[in-house]
């Protein structure tokens, strides 16, 4: 009988070869946590479908951001949702004042990342200001309405803004606008190589922020990009790169884990991945269903990532990852 020339078990065979054996390691260090704070709230709510996540109040998220660095959690990215919608003439001082809050407790404890869109202040929903007979956006308009919002949270202590909106040249409207006001050491992330997805649907509920069902411009496919073309998304980072962001961003996650890995073999900034609510919902609800092993499910999902070209992992589970990565 002839034996199998070569025996690819043998680095399989038990816990410590593997863990010798490994190319792909993962790191609390790496994770962001997202966080939703919701003006005029009086009690924080759970976001459904996600386990673990709420929108918090003005009063309660400092807390919840206490317990995250006690589980070993000190990135967050700040989603802020304001009371009164606008279609113009946007107010930030709600998201600033809860940026202000956290800075004066945290200290430089925590990193900041503050999300830079307008789909939460409007009452279409859309992420940036409607033409009159609103069938697409103003996108010089809009970019202006965004390097607003992003100067004022620099100026409430965020270290960082991550514009998600998918308008043109805001990227380097946002940096211009920092450095002009003296905030050159923030940086910009910036969420490149986002996709017109269907996996989105507790954020938009998270954040009030789905385009309103008659509106004539139906859904985000006119600026977010299109899942068949990732030739756009190449062009889009490239763009971002060139015009100043620091970070660059492919979301979601599980489903262009092709684009995430091509992006950043190709450019040499540090890449984020999104792990998308609708990613997290899918693994929550089989796991709640006891359908999957939630630690297992979600460990391997974030390693498929760093895989991919990930440096930094932006999920709604980061707070489970130093209790996952502990003994695994
Ligand atoms: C809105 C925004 C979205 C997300 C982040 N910012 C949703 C969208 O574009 O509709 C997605 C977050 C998620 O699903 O976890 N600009
Ligand atoms: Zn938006």
């Amino acid at each position: 009988m002839t034996l199998p020339s070569r025996r690819l078990q043998r680095l399989r065979d038990n816990r410590h070869i593997r863990e010798l054996s490994r190319s792909v390691r993962l790191h609390p260090e790496q994770f962001i946590q997202p966080l939703f704070v919701i003006e005029g709230l009086a009690e924080r709510q759970a976001v459904p479908g996600l386990a673990d996540v709420h929108r918090e109040s003005r009063t309660s998220l400092p807390g919840r951001i206490e317990q995250d660095l006690e589980l070993g959690i000190r990135k967050f990215l700040l989603f802020g949702v304001p009371a009164e919608k606008r279609s113009r003439d946007f107010r930030h001082d709600f998201t600033s004042a809860c940026i202000a809050d956290i800075r004066a407790r945290f200290s430089d404890a925590v990193w900041l990342a503050a999300d830079v869109c307008l789909c939460s202040h409007t009452p279409h929903g859309h992420c940036g200001i409607l033409n009159d007979s609103g069938d697409h956006l103003e996108n010089e308009a809009t970019v202006a309405a965004l390097a607003e919002a992003a100067l004022q949270y620099a100026r409430a202590g965020a270290d960082c803004v991550a514009p998600s909106d998918m308008q043109d040249g805001r990227v380097a409207a946002i940096r211009a606008a920092l450095d002009g006001a003296g905030f050159g050491r923030r940086a910009v992330m910036s969420y490149a190589a986002k996709f017109h997805s269907a996996h989105y649907g507790p954020f938009r509920l998270a954040a009030d922020s789905a385009p309103a069902a008659d509106n004539v411009l139906r859904d985000r496919a006119s600026y977010q990009i299109d899942p068949a073309r990732p030739d756009d998304a190449l062009l889009s980072a490239l763009r971002d790169a060139d015009e100043g962001a620091d970070i660059l961003m492919v979301k979601p996650g599980l489903p262009y884990l092709d684009v995430l890995a091509r992006l950043s073999a190709a450019i040499p900034l540090p890449f984020a991945v999104y792990q998308t609510s609708g990613e997290q919902a899918g693994m929550d609800l089989l796991a709640g269903r006891g359908l999957a092993d939630a630690r297992r499910a979600q460990l391997e999902t974030w390693t498929a990532f760093a895989r991919a070209g990930a440096r930094m992992i932006i999920s709604y589970a980061a707070r489970r990852a130093p209790l996952y990565l502990k003994d695994s």
